[in-house]
């Protein structure tokens, strides 16, 4: 494969339908979304992916019941407790976490903070998982910290892309190449709004677990045939 998206970032949809298609609850569903993620991670890492961002859970997601709300956020305390041995060690993925996270229940907050801080000096693929994220939440929290430093900062002169940037939740990470979103709808879903200027959509009719290495590859074949421009000729 010759141009390899730097960062890849996925709406992971569809765990519900892939339950119900199989008369199961749709925590089963989300449960198989995680190895779903796990797999991808692993793809990532073997096809030279960069950054990967995950789309965990919205600040929407929280109009679901409470009962499903419940199971996800079990999951989440189950893979980031057992990401130490789960994620490709020898790789040394280095794991960051963006949206509201410090507000998640059930103790989410300080597993968050060890493995950000365990994985900190890692330069292996850049693992970013979106838990309690919503697009529009980071912008107006950009916003606020803005209005926190005006005391020091001169914001008249220096109100800029570059600016606004610094005070996103993961300034450091590049914008994303390529959306992927499964399931089949043709959406953003309030997901990285800022950064997703100038990506590529790539949309699939797969359901989130049924997504695969080579599901993946065929996302990263069609983006090696697009023509990007970035407002040029
Ligand atoms: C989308 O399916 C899934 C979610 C909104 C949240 C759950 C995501 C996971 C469990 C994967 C997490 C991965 C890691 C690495 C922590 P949906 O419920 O919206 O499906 P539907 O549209 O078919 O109902």
């Amino acid at each position: 494969m010759s141009i390899i998206p730097r960062h890849i970032a996925v709406i992971m949809d569809g765990n519900g339908r892939w339950a119900k298609n199989r008369k199961l609850p749709r925590g089963i569903g989300h449960r198989q979304g995680v190895k779903s993620a796990q797999r991808i991670i692993k793809s990532c890492v073997d096809l030279g992916v960069r950054y990967l961002t995950l789309y965990a859970f919205s600040t929407e997601n929280w109009k679901r019941p409470p009962r499903e709300i419940k199971i996800i956020m079990n999951l989440f305390l189950k893979y980031i407790t057992a990401s130490k041995t789960e994620l490709p060690e020898h790789e040394k993925v280095r794991v960051r976490v963006i949206g509201r996270w410090h507000e998640l229940p059930y103790g989410l907050p300080s597993k968050i903070q060890s493995i950000i801080d365990d994985t900190a000096k890692h330069e292996g693929l850049n693992l970013t998982l979106a838990i309690n994220y919503g697009g529009r939440k980071e912008i107006l929290d950009a916003i606020g910290a803005i209005i926190k430093d005006s005391k020091t900062i001169n914001t008249k002169n220096v109100i800029s892309e570059e600016f606004l940037q610094k005070y996103l939740y993961a300034p450091e990470i590049p914008d994303p190449d390529l959306l992927i979103r499964t399931a089949g709808e043709y959406r953003i879903s309030n997901f990285l709004l800022w950064q997703m200027a100038y990506a590529e959509i790539y949309v699939t009719k797969k359901l989130w677990p049924d997504f695969g290495k080579s599901d993946l590859m065929e996302a990263m074949n069609d983006f090696q045939n697009r023509e990007r421009r970035f407002g040029s000729v």
